[in-house]
């Protein structure tokens, strides 16, 4: 069903999975003996936070923050809107925010900001994909699983209309796909 959508696989299962285990290694090492709170930014953390956090090797908890930038828009529309806040309290606790995809940088921004305000110990960012040349912002993440170039990409958890997140590879959908789903 999925295969007619797509143009390229750029990063396959396998791919994926040895990323996500060298991630969850690092910062195993890194968090031990720290108060580890994992931040999923829903939706599109959802499955490298589920994957990511079996890696880790650590008493962590986890919460989950809802922002929304893109809507239904290939497009950032450059205004945060926090849909769903944390449950708990982030205060002296290590916080590292889960991400999929880092773009222009302005969720990020946004989120790092609010939460800085909340007093954590300390606050990290870990995201699988970044496209560093469409920053607008200022911000490299800690922990970034693959730096990629302007594509527009979808699966493992990156939506395109809300579909695709369940993919468990990322791929570049066909133009002509997207044209015809945005114009109906
Ligand atoms: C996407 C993506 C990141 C953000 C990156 O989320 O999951 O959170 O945009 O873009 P930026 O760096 O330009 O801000 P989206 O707003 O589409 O919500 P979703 O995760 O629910 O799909
Ligand atoms: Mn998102
Ligand atoms: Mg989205």
């Amino acid at each position: 069903m999925v295969e007619g959508a797509i143009d390229r696989v750029l990063f396959s299962e396998k791919d994926i999975a040895e990323k996500v285990e060298e991630l969850g290694k690092q910062i195993t090492k890194d968090y031990k003996g720290k108060d580890l709170l994992l931040v999923c930014v829903l939706k599109g953390g959802i499955l490298f936070m589920s994957d990511l956090s079996k890696k880790i090797d650590l008493p962590l908890k986890m919460d989950f923050i809802a922002v929304s930038s893109y809507g239904d828009s290939t497009v950032s529309s450059g205004v945060v809107k926090i849909l769903k806040d944390l449950d708990t309290s982030i205060e002296g606790k290590d916080v590292l925010i889960v991400e999929d995809i880092i773009d222009s940088g302005l969720t990020l921004k946004y989120l790092l900001g609010n939460l800085k305000t909340r007093k954590p110990a300390s606050l990290k960012v870990c995201t699988l994909l970044d496209k560093p040349k469409r920053r607008t912002v200022d911000l490299t993440p800690e922990y970034c699983g693959f730096s990629i170039e302007n594509h527009f990409v979808v699966g493992y958890g990156l939506d395109f209309m809300q579909m695709f997140r369940n993919v468990p590879y990322v791929f570049i959908p066909k133009q002509e796909y997207v044209d015809k789903m945005q114009s109906s």
